[in-house]
């Protein structure tokens, strides 16, 4: 049977077998975060009341439907959001510091150098009319390193580390491949070895194979490194052989969260359930994609109970009243009132 609702008695750290945990502190904890887009139709509340804890070096997976605002939670994270969007709620804690009341210049040295950023397309993150070599000299001197030799040699070496030679510094973005651009973004992200990278679907614009090798990199590099990771995809099967722990979101909530292995095993929210459900590779045998059936809410107007009642296979009369909390069970979160009764039980 559920617990008491997790909202309020958020873990301070998530036990070890589950997180992946390393000893010490989380170097991430997100308390309660909530984001909106101010529009004319009103607040749009694209996250609603996120919590959850990264462990030093821990690998996150965040899946779930387009628009379920896996992209706002990380610019949030990131405090790389501009208007209309927004932080209504919560705080971004990293290494023990409140991140959501930071000026620019005080956030200036946390970036790239403890927390770095890797988006969906590198076409639109580099500079288009600038070398790669120069791009990274440029991020290496916002931070205080000047010297010709230094730049050059550690330009090099973050390329080494993503496969690329180091003749491509003189290249420009449109001289690379679609992989070469993602992997350079990469060797970027590292040039000072953060704590946290956080990755919006960095290999979905590559094709399947590009997309395997570059996630193998990636993972090497993290387990070599010891660096944390949020990453965001659509690709279930990449989440399941890469993350440690596994964040579902539905319109802008946690959904379930849990070890990967747990979720995928035996997914407690119905949403999940039909995410798995939707990628039959890996739960079983071939069988036609059904998806779930119907569409998101609309976040400016969200439903007064479970967000995902109107499309949800097991809803109940209850399930529409108030709007439902998180609940405990083992170490996995689940906002579903039925989640201890386990999804495919037939009451
Ligand atoms: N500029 C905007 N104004 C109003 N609403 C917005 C704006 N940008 C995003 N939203 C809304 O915020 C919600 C979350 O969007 P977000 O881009 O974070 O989703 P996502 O999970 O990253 O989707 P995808 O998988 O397509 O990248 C969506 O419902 C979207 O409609
Ligand atoms: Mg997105």
């Amino acid at each position: 049977m559920p617990t008491a609702p997790a909202d309020q008695a958020f873990p301070a750290a998530a036990p070890a077998a589950a997180a992946g945990a390393r000893d010490g502190r989380p170097i991430l904890e997100v308390r309660d975060l909530s984001v909106a887009y101010r529009t004319r139709r009103g607040d749009v509340g694209a996250v609603e009341g996120v919590s959850f804890d990264l462990a030093q070096g821990e690998f996150l997976g965040i899946v779930g439907e387009s628009g379920c605002g896996k992209s706002t939670l990380l610019f949030a994270i990131a405090q790389l959001l501009a208007p209309p969007a927004g932080i209504t709620g919560g705080s971004v804690s990293f290494k023990g510091t409140d991140l959501t009341g930071l000026t620019e210049r005080e956030l200036a040295p946390i970036r790239w150098k403890q927390m770095s950023v890797v988006m969906q397309s590198a076409m639109n993150a580099l500079n288009p009319v600038k070398s790669i070599g120069s791009q990274f000299a440029d991020a290496m001197r916002a931070h205080g390193i000047d010297s010709k030799s230094d730049i050059a040699q550690r330009s090099a070496e973050v390329l080494a580390m993503v496969g690329i030679d180091a003749e491509h510094l003189r290249s420009y973005p449109h001289q690379l491949s679609g992989g070469m651009r993602q992997r350079s973004m990469i060797a970027m992200a590292l040039l000072f070895t953060p704590d946290l990278v956080i990755m919006d679907e960095p290999t979905s614009a590559l094709d399947v194979v590009a997309q395997r090798s570059l996630m193998i990199q990636i993972k090497e590099l993290q387990q070599q490194l010891g660096f944390a990771v949020i990453f965001v995809t659509h690709d279930m099967s990449l989440v399941s052989h890469f993350s440690d722990r596994l964040m579902v979101m539905y319109a802008g909530q946690v959904a379930e969260l849990g070890a990967t292995r747990e979720v995928f095993d035996a997914p407690r929210h119905p949403y999940s359930a039909g995410l798995m459900d939707a990628f039959p590779s890996i739960r079983g045998p071939k069988v036609a994609l059904t998806g779930i059936p119907g569409r998101p809410p609309d976040l400016a107007r969200p439903p007064a109970g479970c967000r995902f009642a109107p499309r949800c296979p097991r809803v109940q009369d209850r399930c529409l009243d108030a709007p439902v909390e998180l609940f405990s069970i083992g170490d996995v979160l689940v906002r579903c009132l039925r989640a201890g009764n386990g999804v495919s039980s037939d009451d």
